[in-house]
């Protein structure tokens, strides 16, 4: 094992979602597909963060929820075709180095800057706690994350645009505990999928659960037809024979990122610029489009569902090696800090 920051290779891979519900094309654009890519450059953990989670979702019908999503966000990831065999999918709370290491990076968090953090504001005010006071948790929503990702000193972690600070923090943390300690903790870099947010069907912002503007990764080919059949087109065109928008058409973003079929995404293009093709045509081509999309989702999940042992055995599996590199990381970071040393002297009376 080497503490050499940089010398380890292959690249090491950090990413993960609340387990809230679950996941969509948005979160497949934003950064599952580069998940599934980037595992077999790199050496890749996923996390599902249910302590994040808990920072805004406390309710008793949130908790009851929480192992049924937590199965959901796993089976989503399989579907989604991140492989058991070379990524190690874990659940955050049960490693439990990760107050550790959570405690020593309060030390280095500036409170300043973390108040100053616009995500922090709006996940509050999303979880129903405007004009109340900020919880201490909540607060400290980026430095638990900088817990996760130094814990498992990852050099990368795929993320949204929403999250781009906090790995900025996170990188901020690993350098005060480096030049303060010694090194230790790799600076992780972000990485921005090319396309940072998907539209939702309604064109009312960003694909989310929540605004029920989504089409689920889960969801069955009748759920797509219907999803798209109601999705927002250009509202000027009341007609098939009206020229049409392209730019910013949610059907036509969509019909960009998922249909293969170049040539044909090109001509239905210029036909709706003319006014030469009506908004079902596209619609349909595009639920048809999306089905054969989401056809290996599907597979998979339905492998999957049939076996409920092997989707916890493979979350089991990955949480222990994802402890075992925690314990490693966390008794270095104990060492450097000098407390190891204090309790080896009382425990051996020296
Ligand atoms: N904050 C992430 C989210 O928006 C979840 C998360 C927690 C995470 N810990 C992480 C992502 C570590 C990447 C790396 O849901």
């Amino acid at each position: 094992m080497t503490t050499e920051i940089g010398a380890r290779r292959p690249k090491r891979i950090l990413t993960g979602d609340r387990p809230t519900g679950r996941l969509h094309l948005g979160h497949w654009v934003g950064s599952l597909a580069s998940r599934v890519k980037l595992q077999y450059e790199c050496e890749t953990m996923v996390i599902v963060a249910d302590l994040h989670m808990l920072t805004t979702k406390r309710t008793r019908e949130d908790v009851d929820k929480l192992l049924p999503n937590v199965r959901g966000l796993v089976l989503d990831y399989l579907a989604s075709g991140i492989d058991p065999g070379r990524s190690s999918i874990y659940l955050q709370s049960a490693v439990p180095q990760t107050h550790e290491l959570y405690t020593h990076l309060q030390n280095f968090a500036a409170l300043d800057r973390l108040l100053r953090l616009p995500g922090l504001k709006r996940m509050a005010l999303d979880a129903g706690m405007a004009g109340r006071s900020l919880p201490l948790g909540l607060l400290g929503y980026p430095v638990l994350q900088a817990a996760d990702i130094l814990l498992a000193r990852a050099d990368l972690v795929p993320v949204g645009k929403d999250n781009l600070a906090h790995i900025e923090i996170a990188r901020q943390l690993a350098r005060k505990f480096n030049s303060t300690y010694g090194p230790l903790f790799p600076e992780p870099e972000p990485l921005l999928s090319d396309i940072p947010a998907l539209v939702g069907t309604d064109n009312r912002g960003k694909m989310s659960k929540s605004a029920g503007n989504a089409i689920f990764l889960s969801d069955d080919q009748k759920t797509v037809e219907a999803k798209v059949r109601g999705m927002f087109t250009d509202p000027n065109r009341i007609r098939a024979n009206v020229a049409g928008t392209v730019e910013g058409n949610p059907v036509f973003i969509y019909h960009r990122i998922f249909n293969e079929d170049r040539q044909e995404v090109e001509e239905l293009e210029q036909r709706y610029r003319a006014g030469k093709v009506g908004d079902s045509e596209v619609k349909e081509k595009l639920a048809r489009v999306l089905n054969l999309f989401l056809e290996p989702f599907r597979e998979r999940m339905a492998f999957y569902e049939t076996k409920p042992d092997l989707l916890d055995r493979i979350l089991r599996q990955g949480t222990l090696k994802v402890r075992r590199i925690a314990a490693e990381t966390m008794r270095e970071a104990r060492v450097k800090m000098g407390i190891e040393d204090v309790w080896k002297a009382i425990e051996t009376n020296r």
